[in-house]
C-alpha cells in the first residue's frame, strides 16, 4: 500500500513515524517533507497547497491514500478535488474545514449546536466593530474570521488597543482578506486544553488530552510563538472532562455538520478553556495540531493506519481505539530569535545519539546539506520523551535535549509544568 502524507512540519514527521509502524508494512511519501522524514519516505518536491501538483503526483505513482497534515490544502479544498478523482484522502472537505477557516462560521455553528464557547460578535464593517466596542468589558478578544497563520487573535487590555487591533485587520488588512471580518469576543480566563478527536462524520472517538505552550519564554512569558512545546495526557482533562466535551462539544458539532449538509471527517480539534472546572471551546481546528500530534500519536496503541481507513471508510464505530497507559512531553528547540526573525542554515549536532525507545526526535525547520543536516525554521526540532509519568516523560524528553546542540539553539526548561502544580 502506498500512502501521500502532505506537510512538512514536526506534526508530519510524527504522522509518517507513526504509520511506518504499522505492521502493514505501507510504503510512504511526503510532501514536501523535511530532512527527517526523509530517512522514513520519499520525500518529492511539491508544496502541501500546490492541489493540482498533489493530485498528478497521486494519479501518476497510484497512491493508494493521502494523508494531509496542514489546514491550508483542506480549506483550498484538496479533499473535494481528490474524491471527484474517486482517490482516497484523509480530511475534510473545503466546507467542513470552514470550522477552522471561518471563526465567524464556527460560532454560527456552535451556537447552532448549543455548544458553550466565548459570547461574540461579527462584524464586517470596522465603524460597527468599533461602536460596539465602546460598550464591552475589558480585556476583549479581537480575531480575524479567516486563517492567519496563528496571528490573528489580539487579545487587549485596553480599549485603545482593541480600535488598534480592528483597525489594522479591517482596514489596513495587514491580515489580508482573512481579516476583512472580525468577531469581538468576550475574553476567558482559565487554563487551556487540547482535546482531538478522530471522526468520520458521525462517530466521534476523543484522544487523550494534551497541553501546549504558545509562549517564548518560561512560566508562560514572551511572545506567543506556533508552540514551544507540549504533554499528554494533561492532568486537566480527566476522564470525566474529556467525556463531557465529547459528548457536550464534539459529538454536537459533528451531528450538526452532517445536519448543514458538510460532515466533518478527519481530525476535529477543540481548542478549551476550561473555566472553573467548565470547558469552553475557544476555536475549532479541522485537523491535528502541532505540536500536540508530537505527544498524542506517541501514545497510539492502535494501528494509525487502521484509524485512518476507519475514518475515510465510515466504520469507526467498528473500531475500538487503543492507547498506551504512559505520557509524553516534547520539547521544542527553536532558532535564536524566534518567534522574530532569524538565521537559518546552523548545523545541528547530536541528534542521532538519542533516537531510542524513549525518545524521538521530530524535524519542524530543518534541511539536508551535504552530509549534515541545518536549521531552516523557527522551531527546528520536536524532542519527545516518554516514560510511565509525566515526570518520567519530561525528563527522558529533557535528557535528549542536552545532548542535542545548534548554534542559538533556545527551549523552555518548563515544559508541562502545570501538570506539576
Ligand atoms: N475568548 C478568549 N479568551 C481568552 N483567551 C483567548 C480567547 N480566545 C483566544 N484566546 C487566546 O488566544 C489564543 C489564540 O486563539 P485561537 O482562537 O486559538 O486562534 P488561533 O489559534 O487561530 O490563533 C488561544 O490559544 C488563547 O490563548
Ligand atoms: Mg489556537
Amino acid at each position: 500500500m502506498k500512502i501521500l502524507v502532505v506537510g512538512s512540519g514536526g506534526r508530519e514527521h510524527a504522522m509518517v513515524w507513526k504509520l511506518v509502524q504499522s505492521p502493514r508494512k505501507p510504503i510512504l511519501y511526503c510532501a514536501p517533507g523535511n530532512a527527517g522524514i526523509e530517512s522514513l519516505a520519499t520525500c518529492v518536491p511539491i508544496k502541501a497547497d500546490d492541489i493540482a501538483g498533489l493530485k498528478a503526483f497521486v494519479m501518476r505513482e497510484h497512491i493508494d491514500l493521502t494523508v494531509i497534515g496542514p489546514e491550508a490544502p483542506l480549506a483550498l479544498g484538496v479533499v473535494d478535488e481528490f474524491r471527484k478523482a474517486k482517490l482516497k484522502i484523509f480530511g475534510p472537505t473545503k466546507n467542513a474545514a470552514r470550522l477552522e477557516a471561518s471563526k465567524i462560521f464556527s460560532k454560527d455553528v456552535m451556537a447552532q449546536a448549543k455548544i458553550p464557547t466565548a459570547q461574540a460578535k461579527s462584524f464586517d464593517k470596522a465603524v460597527d466593530a468599533l461602536a460596539y466596542l465602546e460598550q464591552h468589558e475589558l480585556p476583549v478578544v479581537i480575531k480575524a474570521d479567516g486563517l492567519a497563520q496563528g496571528k490573528g487573535v489580539i487579545i487587549a487590555a485596553t480599549r485603545e488597543q482593541a480600535r488598534q487591533a480592528i483597525v489594522d485587520s479591517m482596514e489596513k488588512a495587514v491580515f489580508g482578506q482573512a481579516g476583512k471580518e472580525v468577531l469581538v469576543e468576550q475574553f476567558l480566563d482559565g487554563e487551556e486544553l487540547t482535546i482531538m478527536a478522530f471522526t468520520d462524520g458521525k462517530t466521534v472517538v476523543p484522544m487523550p488530552p494534551a497541553q501546549d505552550h504558545k509562549r517564548v519564554g518560561d512560566g508562560d512569558t514572551g511572545l506567543n510563538t506556533g508552540g514551544m512545546g507540549a504533554y499528554c495526557p494533561a492532568p486537566l482533562g480527566a476522564a470525566a472532562l474529556r467525556e463531557q466535551v465529547t459528548r457536550e462539544i464534539l459529538q454536537p458539532i459533528v451531528n450538526t455538520m452532517a445536519r448543514l449538509g458538510s460532515p466533518f471527517q478527519g481530525v476535529l480539534y477543540a481548542g478549551l478553556m476550561v473555566v472553573k472546572g467548565v470547558p469552553y471551546v475557544l476555536e475549532f481546528n479541522a485537523r491535528m495540531g502541532d505540536p500536540e500530534t508530537q505527544v498524542v500519536l506517541p501514545l497510539l496503541r492502535t494501528d494509525f493506519l487502521d484509524v485512518i481507513e476507519a475514518v475515510v471508510e465510515h466504520r469507526l464505530d467498528q473500531l475500538t481505539v487503543e492507547w498506551h497507559g504512559d505520557a509524553a512531553v516534547c520539547v521544542v528547540l527553536t532558532s535564536a530569535g524566534y518567534p522574530g526573525s532569524y538565521p537559518n542554515g546552523i548545523p545541528i549536532h547530536g541528534m542521532s545519539s538519542v533516537m531510542t525507545e524513549s525518545t524521538m526526535v521530530f524535524h519542524a525547520g530543518t534541511a539536508r546539506r551535504g552530509r549534515e543536516i541545518v536549521t531552516a525554521g523557527g522551531r527546528v526540532l520536536g524532542v519527545t520523551g516518554r516514560g510511565p509519568t509525566l515526570k518520567d516523560a519530561q525528563a527522558e524528553a529533557y535528557k535528549a535535549v542536552t545532548a542535542i546542540s545548534f548554534e542559538g539553539c533556545h527551549y523552555r526548561r518548563d515544559i508541562a509544568y502545570r501538570a506539576f502544580n
